[in-house]
C-alpha cells in the first residue's frame, strides 16, 4: 500500500532547479546603483516570475526593499495577495468589467489602455462611492496596448476622471534591446512630448514609466519615475549575448543527474534519429533531463552540460527525459553525479543566453518554460533550502485561500 503521508520532499530528485534568491537581491540592488536614487523599480513577476518562481521571487525582492510588482494578468496578482504580498501590484495586461470587484477588493492596480473599459470602471466605481488607483498605458509605437499618445484630447479627459485615479502613466519600448534603435528614440520622444504636454496642463500624474531592462540599462536618462527592469532582475542579459558590462547574476540553475554510463564502440550511433555516431569509443551518461523539463530540444549535437565542472557535449537529440552527453574526458564521473544543464555563472557555454542564441529564441522564452515537475531548491542568506525551509526564513504568511496554489 502506499504510503498516504509520503513527503515528496524525502524522495531524491533526478532533476531539479536552483533559484539564487540571494543573486536575485544583489541584481536589485545592482540596478538601483543604475538609475537615479528617486527613480521607484517596479519588478514583473508575471509568467511565474519568468518561470522563476512568483512567490519566492516577490516574497524575496520584498525583503529587499522593492518598491512594485509587475504581473500580466489579475489572478497572478489575487494569488499574490493571498500569500500576503503587501507592496503596490500593477497588472501590466488588460482587466474587463467581470474583474472590476476583484481589483478592488485585492488593492491590485490595473492598467488601463482604453477608453470604454476605463469610463466602464470609473461609472462602475461612483456608483459604489468607490475610487480605485489605475496606471494609464499610452501607445508611443509598439502598438500593443494603449491609448495613442498624440490623443490629448481623450487623455486629458481621462485622466480628470473623478472615480478612477491615474496615479501612473506608462508606455512600453518594442526595440530596447538593440542598441541605438532609431524606434526607441521616437517613442521616448512620444512619451516624453506627452509627460511635458500635462505638465504644463497639471495633469501630469505621479508615477510616469517607460523603460523595461534594456531601456534602462542603455538610456538611463530615461528612468522618470518608476522603471521595469524583468529579464536583468533576474540575471540575464536583456541584449542576449551582446556584451554588456552589468555585473548581475544569474538567478536560475538547471540541474539533473546522471543515471546511467556506457561505453559506445566507434560506428555506433545515439539517440532518435541516429543523428550522432562515434567517430572513437566514447563514454557516454545518460543524464535525467529532456525537453518535458524545459530542456531546449534544440541543443541537439551542439550544447554542453557541465560534470564536475568540464563540459561534456551533448550527443544526438535531447528526450523528452534524457539527454546523452560525451564524458569520456571525465574518467571518474559516475551514475548519480550532478550535472548543470543551465548555470551561466559556471560557464558562460551554459548560460540561459548562449542556449538561447543557439537555439534562436530568447531567454525569457527558456526560462518561462521550465517545467513544474522540476523540484526547487533555493539560495537564500548562503544556504541551499528547500520551499517550506525557505517559507519560514522568508516568513510568508500561510495562504489565505483553501485552493491549492503553485506559486512557489
Ligand atoms: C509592460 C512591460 N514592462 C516591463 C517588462 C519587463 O521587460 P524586461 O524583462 O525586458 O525588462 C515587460 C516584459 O515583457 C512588459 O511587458
Amino acid at each position: 500500500m502506499p504510503s498516504p503521508t509520503l513527503d515528496l520532499d524525502q524522495l531524491t530528485r533526478p532533476n531539479w532547479i536552483e533559484i539564487n534568491l540571494d543573486g536575485l537581491v544583489n541584481n536589485i540592488n545592482v540596478f538601483r546603483g543604475c538609475i537615479p536614487p528617486a527613480t521607484k523599480i517596479l519588478f514583473p513577476v508575471k509568467a511565474d516570475a519568468y518561470g522563476h518562481g512568483s512567490l519566492a521571487c516577490s516574497w524575496a525582492a520584498v525583503r529587499a526593499g522593492i518598491d512594485w510588482l509587475g504581473v500580466a494578468h489579475l489572478f497572478e496578482g489575487i494569488l499574490l495577495r493571498q500569500y500576503g504580498i503587501p507592496v503596490p501590484i500593477l497588472i501590466l495586461g488588460s482587466i474587463t468589467p467581470d474583474d472590476f470587484p476583484f481589483a478592488v477588493e485585492h488593492a491590485l492596480t490595473p492598467s488601463l489602455s482604453d477608453a470604454e473599459t476605463i469610463l466602464a470602471f470609473d461609472a462602475w466605481l461612483l456608483q459604489r462611492g468607490l475610487t480605485h488607483n489605475a496606471h494609464l498605458k499610452v501607445d508611443t509605437g509598439m502598438h500593443r496596448f494603449g491609448i495613442q499618445s498624440s490623443d490629448h484630447a481623450t487623455i486629458d479627459a481621462l485622466l480628470q476622471l473623478k472615480g478612477l485615479r491615474f496615479e501612473g502613466l506608462f508606455s512600453h519600448l518594442a526595440t530596447a534591446d538593440v542598441p541605438g534603435h532609431s524606434m526607441t528614440s521616437v517613442q521616448i520622444s512620444r512619451f516624453r512630448e506627452l509627460v511635458e504636454h500635462l505638465e504644463k496642463k497639471n495633469l501630469r500624474p505621479p508615477i510616469c514609466h517607460l523603460a523595461n531592462s534594456a531601456g534602462a540599462l542603455n538610456n538611463p536618462e530615461i528612468t522618470f519615475d518608476m522603471v521595469r527592469p524583468g529579464i536583468a532582475l533576474y540575471g540575464y542579459n536583456p541584449m542576449g549575448t551582446i556584451p554588456g558590462d552589468w555585473m548581475l547574476t544569474p538567478v536560475m540553475r538547471m540541474m539533473a543527474t546522471i543515471r546511467q554510463i556506457r561505453e559506445v564502440p566507434t560506428g555506433e550511433s545515439i539517440s532518435y534519429g541516429q543523428l550522432w555516431t562515434a567517430t572513437r569509443p566514447t563514454r557516454v551518461a545518460t543524464v535525467a533531463i529532456g525537453y518535458g523539463d524545459g530542456y531546449m530540444r534544440g541543443e541537439v549535437n551542439q550544447g554542453w552540460m557541465f560534470v564536475h565542472g568540464k563540459p561534456c557535449p551533448i550527443l544526438g537529440r535531447v528526450c523528452m527525459d534524457a539527454t546523452m552527453i560525451d564524458i569520456s574526458e571525465i574518467p571518474d564521473a559516475a551514475i548519480g553525479d550532478p550535472v548543470a544543464a543551465i548555470h551561466g555563472e559556471l560557464d558562460s557555454r551554459i548560460s540561459l543566453e548562449s542556449i538561447a542564441d543557439r537555439c534562436h529564441t530568447i531567454s525569457y522564452e527558456i526560462a518561462t518554460r521550465v517545467a513544474r515537475r522540476l523540484y526547487r531548491k533555493y539560495h537564500w542568506q548562503g544556504r541551499l533550502l528547500r520551499w517550506d525551509e525557505l517559507r519560514k526564513e522568508l516568513e510568508i504568511p500561510a495562504e489565505t485561500s483553501s485552493k491549492e496554489s503553485r506559486a512557489t
